[in-house]
Formats: C-alpha cells, sequence, structure tokens
C-alpha cells in the first residue's frame, strides 16, 4: 500500500487530527451552522418556516438525499449580500483550518441564489474575497461552481453566461443535487463548452444513483474527479476502470450515513474502495447538517470501521493528489504530511 510504518491504535486519532489535509467536497451552503442561519435571516429580515435555532436542528432528521435538500435550500435563503456569503465561508476556512485542511476546493451552488435575485457578482465577491483572506491562515481555497441536476441543461447554460465575466474567481464546475432520475448525460452539451473554457470538471455521480451514472460522468461528461461514487462498488468493471484511470472519488462518510446510503458507518465500504486501489478521499460535504467537519469524518470512520494509520496517511495522500493545486505546490503538501507521519 504505501511505505508507513503502522503507528500503534492509541496514537490513531491524534495522527488523524494532525495530518495535514485536502477537503475536495464540501459544499459552502452546507456549512451553514444553524446559529449563523438565525443571525442573518434576523439581520436580512427573512422568514423562516423555524421557530428557533432548536427547532431547525430537530428537523435534520434525513431519511435520503431529497429529504435534506428541501431544508438545505431553505437554510440558503438567508444569504443576501456579500458580507454573507463571505462570513459563512470565513467560517467554514477557521473552522477547516482547526483541522488542519491546508487545500479546499468548495462548491457553491449559484442557482439557489440567482432564483433569489442574487447576483453571481454578490456571491463571488464574497466567496472569494473569503477564499483570498484563507491564505492568512494558512488555507489554500479554491471554488468550483455546481449547477443544479434538477433544473435543466439550458438553465445550467444561462448560469455560465453569467459567471463567465467572473472567470478568474472559480477554478472548474460540477453537477450537484437531486441525482436519481437526472442522469450526467443531462449536462452533456454545457460540461462539452466549460471543457472547451479549460474549466475543471466534477459530478457528484453514485451517491444513490447507479453505476451507470458513474460511467457516463466519466465517458460522456469526461470528469477529473467523482463526487461520491460509493455504489461504483457494486459494479467491478466500473472498479477497475476508476482504478486504473486514478480518478479520485471524494467519499463523504457522515453524509452517507445521515442520509442513509448505509445504514451504518460500519458498512461503509470506504475500505473496499481504497483496497480496490481506488483513489478515494474523505470529505465532509454539508459539515453542518451532517454532525462533522473534516476530523470529525476521521475519526468516526475510523473507529467505526477499524482502518489503521497506513490507511489515514493514503488518505491523505490521495487528497493531495486528486486535488486540482499545481505540480509543486502538490508536492509541498506531500513533503508536510510525510513530516508528520516520520515524527508520529
Ligand atoms: N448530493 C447532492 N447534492 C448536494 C449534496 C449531496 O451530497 N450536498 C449539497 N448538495
Ligand atoms: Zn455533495
Amino acid at each position: 500500500m504505501n511505505p508507513v510504518p503502522a503507528v500503534p491504535a492509541d496514537r490513531l486519532p491524534a495522527l488523524l487530527a494532525a495530518m495535514p489535509k485536502a477537503e475536495l467536497h464540501i459544499h459552502i451552503e452546507g456549512s451553514l451552522e444553524p446559529e449563523l442561519i438565525f443571525r442573518l435571516a434576523q439581520r436580512n429580515g427573512v422568514a423562516l418556516p423555524y421557530a428557533d435555532v432548536d427547532a431547525l436542528r430537530r428537523a435534520y432528521a434525513f431519511t435520503n438525499l431529497q429529504s435534506f435538500l428541501d431544508i438545505y435550500y431553505a437554510g440558503a435563503s438567508v444569504l443576501l449580500h456579500a458580507q454573507d456569503f463571505y462570513e459563512m465561508a470565513w467560517a467554514y476556512l477557521l473552522r477547516a483550518s482547526e483541522d488542519n485542511v491546508v487545500r479546499a476546493e468548495i462548491f457553491f451552488d449559484p442557482q439557489t441564489h440567482t432564483a433569489r435575485g442574487v447576483s453571481m457578482e454578490t456571491m463571488l465577491d464574497g466567496l472569494h474575497r473569503a477564499c483570498r483572506d484563507a491564505k492568512k491562515i494558512g488555507v489554500d481555497a479554491e471554488l468550483i461552481l455546481c449547477f443544479l441536476r434538477h433544473l435543466s441543461e439550458e438553465e445550467a447554460f444561462e448560469t455560465l453566461e453569467q459567471a463567465l465575466p467572473y472567470r478568474d474567481k472559480f477554478i472548474g464546475v460540477g453537477l450537484d443535487s437531486s441525482e436519481l432520475g437526472h442522469p450526467p448525460e443531462k449536462f452533456a452539451r454545457v460540461f462539452a463548452k466549460c471543457r472547451q473554457l479549460g474549466l475543471h470538471l466534477v459530478a457528484h455521480a453514485g451517491e444513490e444513483g447507479p453505476p451507470a451514472y458513474v460511467w457516463s460522468a466519466l465517458d460522456i461528461l469526461k470528469v477529473e474527479r467523482i463526487d461520491h461514487g460509493v455504489q461504483s462498488a457494486k459494479d467491478l468493471s466500473l472498479m477497475r476502470r476508476l482504478a486504473q484511470s486514478r480518478i479520485p472519488l471524494t467519499v463523504c462518510p457522515l453524509s452517507n450515513l445521515k442520509l442513509c446510503v448505509f445504514p451504518k458507518l460500519e458498512m461503509h465500504n470506504l475500505r473496499v474502495l481504497l483496497d480496490a486501489g481506488l483513489v478515494a478521499t474523505i470529505n465532509s460535504d454539508d459539515p453542518a447538517y451532517f454532525g462533522g467537519y473534516m476530523n470529525d469524518n476521521f475519526l468516526q470512520t475510523f473507529a467505526a470501521t477499524g482502518l489503521d494509520s497506513r490507511y489515514a496517511y493514503q488518505l491523505a495522500r490521495n487528497s493531495f493528489e486528486g486535488s486540482f493545486a499545481e505540480p509543486a505546490a502538490k508536492q509541498r503538501y506531500i513533503e508536510r504530511l510525510d513530516a508528520v507521519f516520520a515524527d508520529a
């Protein structure tokens, strides 16, 4: 697997927390904590269908992806001004730096905001300013614009048009929201256009959807990473394809648990993916909703599945290799990772 010596189990939690890592699957709107939702709602005069923070938190009992998305879009309705987007992203970046995240590639959902009259300029002003300021706290942060797959491809094209004046503020595009019934090929033309523009390409596939959706994300959209992708384990030829092409999977264990993709964390298939040689990574997805940021995901997954320190090294290394950082930056991140393991 890798040349890292095994570290005693009692030192594993500290090592998981301390090791530098990249987060490649975080929806910034999914980092909005209930307290910030209510503070912004009050500041902006937005009415919420929940009496208070506790009532909102009590609604976080999800049964599948759609039951989560309904509440997630309601929470995002408090975001109106650039400063709101800045505060949301800054809170995430501070929290990520505490978890030794040194690189974050952050999704945002422009259509959730333009539909409420918030301009692309407003959201990118706040989000990009937070990413720039993150350098001061040791995080290299970049933005990835996601198209909502429950909307039409025409609407995705309109969103791309609105974003192109700010092409320097995001590095790629992704595809998120309701997966079932909205296969990747629905967005073939807009992804082809983004590819021509030199944008990085990723897509959610195989979270709840079948392996066929992962195949079409690879072969039709030509994505460079698959977000989630855990259903790929049902198709051995797909597993071979992912391993051979070294296409990373951005796995989100606590998200999968909370959205009932796996009934228990003990039954998560992360070990199967890693043992098959896939470039799998651990990520938080929507940490304010799923009960944990990066280190919570690492600690709880390792405790539940019995993965050891060699897997910890592999996951952190995969996160850097799978990132869209420049080769020299990847090399620096991996040297820092090696230094932490050399001292462990
Ligand atoms: N899947 C699809 N869409 C999303 C998710 C997710 O896990 N989180 C936020 N939007
Ligand atoms: Zn996601």
